[in-house]
């Protein structure tokens, strides 16, 4: 009788052994699933993401764990995640988060997914500013998106203030929320603006930096099915062969600039010359250097306003220090 009970209990967990879903197994399938239905470089690591994000734990605990079983649960959760990822939508959407420098933010289909080669133009952007003297520097991020770039800035800049423009509202909203989330919605505003058009009257900033759209409507074409079917095409395409944003920024920052003051703008790697011409005609800059991005292609160009006399600059009153930047732009803000 004993030796049956025993016995019966074996087989049952025999059948259960066989049938179990261990954080390994589950991996390695979703990992081998992920490549051939997203076609993703990533595979292993999406799996990872989505499995952590499945089980409630940070990717790392996944590895201290491999023989863990899923219950069913978490493997219907973690097929829901798979079955979206399956369809070409980006981990990070799925997600709704992206690590970006030292910060979290919340992201949706109404942000671009910040890229690992923006955080170059956040380094650039931060030395600009160390070179700066000023206690409170002022910096306008333009085309802000999730709110990535002035963020960060914020995070890592001890008194910087921010004014962050859009020119849709809907990215702007994440970018409210995710500022509030870090805290930093003290020094970093957000507000509605065609690029310059819109900014407050008379503010001069000391630094202005942008990730503009840059893809040409025929490459945006052959991009990759998560990026072309899932981010939001006002924050990728730019007309005139990519340039359309560099050609209004460029030239334009000059009178929103303090003399000093540094503009710097991520580029793709085939505009480098073109972006590095328009920052040479304007005659108004002066130490126009290119950085490399950690891949080692040209990212980001910046340049510093000459002062007044030295073939350009700007001499537009200063409207208002940060806070005055502060409460013209709150009526705006979402
Ligand atoms: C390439 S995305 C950059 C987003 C974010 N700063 C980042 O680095 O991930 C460009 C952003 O510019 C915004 N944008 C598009 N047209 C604009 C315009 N005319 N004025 C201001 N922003 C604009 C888009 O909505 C989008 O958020």
């Amino acid at each position: 009788m004993a030796a049956g009970v025993s016995g019966a209990g074996r087989d049952e967990v025999g059948e259960a052994a066989s049938d179990a879903v261990t954080v390994a197994s589950a991996l390695a399938a979703a990992a081998a699933r992920i490549a051939r239905e997203a076609r993703s470089e990533t595979a292993r690591l999406d799996a990872e993401l989505l499995l952590g994000d499945a089980l409630g734990v940070r990717r790392e605990d996944l590895f201290a764990a491999p023989e863990r079983v899923l219950d069913l649960e978490e493997r219907l959760r973690f097929e829901r995640l798979l079955k979206r990822r399956g369809a070409f939508e980006p981990v990070a959407y799925i997600l709704g988060r992206r690590a970006f420098r030292t910060i979290e933010l919340e992201v949706n289909d109404n942000t671009l997914i910040p890229r690992p080669e923006t955080e170059t133009l956040v380094e650039v952007a931060l030395e600009r500013l160390a070179a700066v003297d000023r206690e409170e520097p002022l910096a306008l991020d333009i085309g802000t998106g999730s709110g990535n770039i002035a963020l960060a800035l914020a995070a890592e800049h001890p008194t910087v203030h921010v004014l962050a423009v859009d020119f849709h509202p809907a990215p702007l909203e994440v970018a409210a929320r995710n500022a509030r989330r870090l805290g930093l919605e003290g020094r970093v505003m957000f507000m509605l603006s065609d690029v310059y058009d819109d900014l407050p009257p008379g503010v001069v900033f000391d630094l202005i930096v942008s990730n503009p759209p840059y893809v040409t409507p025929e490459s945006l074409r052959r991009l990759r099915p998560e990026i072309r079917g899932w981010e939001p095409h006002v924050a990728l395409r730019a007309e005139r062969g990519g340039m359309e944003f560099y050609e209004r920024i460029v030239p334009g920052a000059p009178p929103h600039l303090r003399p000093g003051g540094a503009l710097a703008v991520e580029i793709p790697e085939m505009r480098l010359l073109d972006v590095l011409s328009l920052f040479v005609e304007v005659e108004a800059f002066e130490d126009i250097d290119a950085r490399n991005d950690l891949g080692g292609r040209p990212r980001v160009v910046s340049g510093r306003l000459k002062a007044p006399g030295a073939g350009g600059g700007a001499d537009a009153a200063d409207g208002g220090l940060a806070g005055g930047a502060e409460n013209r732009a709150s009526s705006g803000s979402s």
